[in-house]
């Protein structure tokens, strides 16, 4: 109707926008009644109304709206200090980055259907990779253990807080996963278990949005096998030295062959996250100049705060 006079919507809260942002997601069908009005617009469209909701509120739909508006995804994930390491050389990273970080990965876990990590992970950290500290359910859980070596006891193969599938090959002759978990059986080449036959068996189990949380080797190894749609690096004001390094690929000879990335850049507490869409590489360079030419920002110097 026209020339109805619009009633003027309330600012978007933090934990209204983050039940729409569960609720486009799918991952939860009881957003409150304020959420799901948002949602009607989708979740740019909450977004541009919001030019002058609270900054955090901005910045909230900014990171996790595009994730909630596409329905399938691989995203690598990894917290780490200035020198590029995830964990000191014993092993230890908690915790490596601060608790707004922690709290990101938390919501990254609340907005996927399934959580991949390493046999590295499991077997230092012992994690739960659950969403205690945000709404929103538990990811099914997917550890890479090609050799079989984790032993039962480990906390995600025995909590059942959310379903949990060990992936392996054939070769290691397991019949049974260890604890509650499935077991998911994998071709493997010369660089271990195929990974795109991982993200095609989870999508058939209709696992389509994909965090990888780590470590260091799950994640360079997605990136080596072109399997991420994004990477998110946070950098936290750390300096470990020789500790487990973060990503760990192939060598580059030439600068200009290198990946030069455009970032979204968010800070986290005392932390940088670069949260870098790999679908679009190219737009971080100056064209002309090589790919290894960082593009101009005309001069301009602007501080984070
Ligand atoms: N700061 C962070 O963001 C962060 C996040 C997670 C973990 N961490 C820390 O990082 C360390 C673990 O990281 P990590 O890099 O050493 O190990 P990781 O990535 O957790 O696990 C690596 C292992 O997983 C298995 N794996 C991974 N991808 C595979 C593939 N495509 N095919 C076959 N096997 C595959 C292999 O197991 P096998 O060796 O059995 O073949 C591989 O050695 C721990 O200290 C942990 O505390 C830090």
């Amino acid at each position: 109707m026209t020339g109805q006079p619009q009633t003027p919507r309330p600012p978007l809260g933090l934990e209204t926008a983050w039940a729409a942002l569960l609720a486009a997601a799918g991952r939860d069908v009881s957003a409150p009644a304020e959420a799901a009005r948002w949602l009607s617009r989708g979740i740019d469209g909450a977004q541009h109304a919001q030019a002058n909701a609270p900054a955090q509120v901005q910045d909230l739909l900014s990171l996790y709206g595009p994730l909630c508006a596409d329905g399938g995804w691989v995203v690598g994930h990894l917290g780490q200090s200035l020198d590029g390491c995830i964990a000191t050389h014993l092993g230890e990273s908690c915790f490596v980055t601060g608790p707004d970080n922690i709290l990101h990965l938390h919501r990254m876990r609340a907005l996927c259907d399934a959580v991949v990590v390493g046999a590295g992970t499991v077997a230092s950290d012992d994690p739960q990779l659950t969403t205690r500290l945000v709404s929103g359910p538990s990811p099914v859980r997917v550890v890479l253990d090609p050799r079989g070596r984790l032993g039962a006891d480990h906390r995600l193969f025995q909590d059942g807080a959310a379903p949990t599938l060990l992936c392996s090959t054939n070769a290691v002759g397991k019949t049974r996963a260890p604890g509650q978990a499935g077991l998911l059986v994998l071709p493997h080449n010369k660089d271990g278990l195929r990974l795109d036959a991982l993200v095609t068996a989870l999508a058939e189990r209709g696992l389509k949005r994909l965090f990888v949380e780590g470590g260091g080797v799950t994640v360079s190894r997605f990136l080596a096998a072109g399997l991420l749609s994004r990477l998110q690096i946070a950098v936290a004001p750390l300096i470990i030295g020789q500790g487990r390094p973060g990503l760990s690929l192939p060598r580059t000879e030439r600068l200009a062959d290198a990946l030069r990335l455009s970032p979204r850049i968010f800070r986290m507490g005392a932390d940088i996250l670069y949260d870098l869409d790999l679908a679009a590489p190219e737009a971080a360079t100056d064209a002309g100049q090589g790919g290894g030419a960082p593009a101009a920002d005309e001069g301009v110097l602007r501080q984070v705060r």
